[in-house]
């Protein structure tokens, strides 16, 4: 069902105190605790479908995991690693491609069969990317009928399974963990080579669970057979995520006359590049009240700027994949010429991201080209009433109505139920805005 979107924003000031938590650090976090040898317990959960279903699949696995109603923390009983068992019914990730790369690391490990699958969009993305080096590792997966690679998944217990060292075709956080949490379940050293930093959440939180894990500029090294334990005897916190936080980020950047705080968002330096990259357009930001947990968290202040566009970094473009949308949203409000290249990983998210942000600036009677791996955008924002195609995609969806808050156009969406996969709360927040 369409939805019709009309701005108003009412004040100058705005605190937001609940930017959800970390989607990244949430999967990781049930995952990581449920092959822990104890209990964990975690603030600050991502309550969204995507993480939820992460939560679910765990549960089927065997694993005891309980969040409080009033509280929402969340509790995890852990089974070891050598503790899950066989489920009696597929698992499904919904829309999650975190969900479903990183948890067949754990299945194709395992003494049992198991199936995994989830939404329209899931079955279309690549996962010859973790398919390849698992059957390298020789676990025994099988993709869907037409496809050898394509989920649904099915896994099957395997005689003979070792330890590889494997360089990444692509920066992907997700192809790195899925590995590492295989090699977890094996004898000896996995070894990982990134061509590119990205996200590095699990192996923050693998180390903070006693993995036997060193990292050595690009290469990450796994020896497997070492138990895990939570050592902390209080909850740990998930700071908020940051790239949820982005879409207010620019919001305070672009729109002629607010301030915003955020507060406690997540800073790990692998994830909020994008803040040098606004710094760097002109953006006035600062961040206070810096405090370190598992993950770095801050306050980050923004305040109406005058931005210029330029030439993004291809080293920044893995750590800051999922905000090139709402970037090419604060591009459209610069003055000058914004180039994204080297982000051909944008075409393989939950859309072809590229193909959607061209369609938003257009919709927007906005300027900007395509390229295989990129585009370039020189703004030109005219007004206009723009229908705007989600295709499905949580991160379009927002980035169109800052958009449409920035410029005070009014937009139709096709759909905004996605945002719910990654942000549950956000028209809470922008009714909150007045
Ligand atoms: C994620 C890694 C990134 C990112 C995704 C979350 C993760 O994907 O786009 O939203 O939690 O590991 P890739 O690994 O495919 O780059």
């Amino acid at each position: 069902m369409a939805f019709n979107f009309t701005p108003l924003i009412s004040q100058e000031q705005f605190h937001i105190t609940s930017i959800p938590g970390d989607k990244s650090i949430s999967h990781r976090a049930i995952i990581i605790a449920s092959l822990a040898d104890n209990k964990s317990q975690f603030t600050g959960f991502l309550l969204s479908e995507d993480c939820l279903n992460t939560l679910q699949i765990f549960q089927q696995l065997g694993v005891s995991i309980s969040i409080n109603k009033d509280t929402k923390l969340v509790t995890i009983q852990g089974v070891g690693l050598t503790g899950l068992q066989a489920p009696d019914s597929p698992l499904d990730v919904g829309n999650s491609g975190t969900g479903i790369r990183l948890i067949t690391g754990i299945l194709a490990m395992q003494q049992f069969e198991s199936s995994i699958s989830g939404d329209h969009s899931i079955q279309k993305r690549p996962m010859k990317r973790i398919v390849e080096p698992l059957r390298e590792m020789g676990a025994i997966i099988a993709g869907n009928e037409a496809d050898d690679t394509y989920p649904p998944l099915t896994i099957s217990p395997a005689q003979h399974l070792n330890p590889i060292s494997y360089l990444l075709p692509m920066a992907s956080a997700q192809v790195k963990s899925c590995l590492l949490f295989a090699g977890l379940f094996l004898k000896g050293e996995t070894t990982i080579t990134q061509p590119a930093i990205c996200r590095d959440h699990t192996e923050i939180m693998l180390t903070a669970y006693q993995a036997n894990l060193t990292t050595n500029h690009n290469h990450i090294v796994i020896t497997g057979s070492t138990p895990l334990h939570n050592p902390f005897s209080k909850p740990i916190t998930i700071p908020a995520d940051f790239s949820s936080a982005s879409f207010f980020i620019v919001l305070g950047l672009i729109h002629p006359t607010i301030t915003i705080t955020l507060s406690k968002i997540g800073i790990n330096p692998t994830r909020s590049k994008l803040l040098d990259v606004l710094i760097a357009m002109g953006a006035d930001i600062t961040l206070s009240n810096q405090t370190m947990e598992i993950e770095p968290y801050a306050d980050i202040t923004v305040r109406s700027s005058s931005l210029t566009n330029i030439t993004v970094d291809e080293s920044l473009i893995p750590i800051i994949i999922d905000e090139i949308p709402i970037l090419a949203v604060a591009g459209m409000f610069a003055s000058g010429t914004m180039t994204i290249s080297g982000a051909q990983e944008l075409r393989y998210k939950e859309s072809d991201r590229i193909k959607q942000i061209v369609h938003l600036v257009q919709a927007f009677q906005g300027h900007i080209q395509e390229h295989d791996d990129g585009f370039i955008l020189t703004g030109g924002l005219a007004p206009t009433t723009p229908i705007i195609e989600t295709a499905f995609d949580h991160r379009i969806a927002m980035s169109a109505i800052i958009a449409s808050l920035a410029s005070g156009c009014p937009i139709t969406l096709d759909t905004i139920d996605c945002i719910k996969t990654s942000f549950p709360n956000f028209f809470d927040i922008i009714d909150g805005l007045g």
